[in-house]
């Protein structure tokens, strides 16, 4: 089989690595890839938003499946328009990506059908949106609607702080159209867990659960990042969190989601928070998770494509879907300045890392060397029999890859060990 995938960051990687595992699989285009990728993959430069280029891409090349992996293209409807021109994908259409891209759809959503996440207000009018903050306790969460880049989401510890970001984002449009409408919410405490799941619409298949580390440095401190390096499974996240997230969470969003005529199919993403009232969901992600993905599929037993295809053919009750009972850590390099300034185009090496290894995300091919070309740069992951021997075994291998100012969290997991 020839399969098309689209995006190419770390995330784009693991799902490539995954999908070679098949022996069907003959050839994967990757749609842009990167530098990294292009070992695995022919990495083609149409870009990840270029929705007409993909599809004259498909009518020419004729993949047998496409797999769409970032948010935006979802948004734009990519799937609808490759399935339109005979391509079967994974991946939810535009109105079920909704869901991600719309905040204010997916609270309006969990309001309706009960589902359990952050009180809130959604408001189009600044004065409005500053007058209710007002007198409202603080922290309190402010939101961007649309699609921002993992940006959209500010924190505000008092009142200026709230007006501030309002200000930004709704008059000086500093997430553009994403932010012309905001969701105000209530500020919620307790470990977060991320949840990846497959679904067919009918069913819900979770996969093994993970914990990201969005902030830039150690100890949680500094600027929000996409996330900085991910721990798999999550050991907030037990049996009985998981049935309650079954019944209360996962259930009720497809089924939701189906009698909106909006089903979803594909990689459906929960964004949880334990809180003292119980399990509340904080976001909706229409695609897998970046980096979570990168130790998820790794300890996935099962075949990713067949339930890839299972999920488009709405048979995903007739697969099994396992997950090793083993660990996983993925430990984000980037380059120094990240998420803010950082140069690029230093060369990166690696020196043999055992069985540990490497998805590339920021790094571009030059002349046969393999240099970083974005803020994350690679993601180095490690498997073990617990998750302490998944993190130091990410660690050592950490040491081995090498490009000039680079940087990365020394406690990814540490949290999740003391738990
Ligand atoms: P998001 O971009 O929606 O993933 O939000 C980024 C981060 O902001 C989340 O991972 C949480 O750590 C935090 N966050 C979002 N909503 C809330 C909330 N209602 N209460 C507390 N923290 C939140
Ligand atoms: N790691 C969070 C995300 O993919 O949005």
């Amino acid at each position: 089989m020839k399969i098309l995938v689209i995006g190419g960051g770390g995330r784009e990687h693991a799902i490539i690595k995954k999908l070679l595992e098949n022996k069907k699989v003959e050839h994967i285009w990757a749609l842009p890839g990167n530098g990294g990728i292009s070992k695995d993959a022919e990495c083609v430069n149409i870009g990840a938003k270029d929705i007409d280029a993909i599809v004259e891409f498909a009518k020419l090349n004729k993949p047998d499946f496409a797999v769409v992996a970032p948010d935006d293209p979802l948004v734009l409807g990519a799937v609808d328009r490759l399935e339109e021109v005979g391509v079967k994908c994974f991946g939810p259409s535009a109105l079920a990506a909704e869901i991600e891209g719309s905040k204010i759809f997916s609270k309006n959503l969990m309001k309706k059908y009960n589902i359990p996440t952050a009180e809130y207000e959604t408001f189009d009018n600044l004065e409005k949106a500053l007058d209710y903050v007002k007198d409202k306790e603080m922290p309190i969460v402010i939101k961007a609607d649309g699609l921002a880049l993992g940006k959209g989401v500010i924190i505000a510890q008092n009142l200026e702080e709230a007006n501030k970001a309002l200000v930004m984002m709704m008059s000086e449009g500093a997430f553009g159209k994403s932010g012309s409408r905001v969701v105000i919410e209530e500020f919620l405490t307790g470990p977060e867990v991320s949840v990846l799941s497959f679904t067919d619409g009918n069913v819900v298949v979770p996969m093994v659960s993970s914990m990201d580390h969005k902030r830039a440095l150690d100890g949680d401190k500094g600027l929000n990042t996409g996330g900085m390096g991910t721990i798999a499974p999550n050991p907030y996240y037990t049996l009985d969190v998981a049935k309650e997230c079954m019944e209360k969470i996962f259930l009720p969003t497809i089924n939701a989601m189906k009698m909106e005529g909006r089903t979803f199919k594909g990689c459906l993403y929960f964004g949880l928070m334990l809180t003292p009232k119980g399990p509340k969901v904080i976001e909706y992600n229409c695609r897998f998770g970046d980096p979570e993905t990168q130790v998820v599929l790794p300890l996935m037993e099962s075949d990713l494509l067949d339930t890839m295809i299972a999920v488009r053919d709405e048979k995903l009750s007739e697969m099994e879907v396992k997950f090793s009972k083993g660990a996983a850590c993925c430990v984000v390099h980037a380059s120094k300045g990240y998420p803010e300034k950082y140069d690029s185009g230093f060369e990166i090496t690696e020196e043999d890392m055992g069985d540990a290894f490497v998805y590339y995300a920021g790094a571009k091919l030059d002349g046969g060397k393999i240099l970083t070309s974005g803020g994350r740069v690679l993601g180095v992951v490690a498997k073990g029999d617990n998750l302490k021997c998944a993190i130091d075994k990410a660690y050592k291998a950490s040491e081995k890859v090498h490009f000039e100012n680079a940087f990365y969290r020394k406690d990814i997991g540490k949290k999740a060990l003391e738990a």
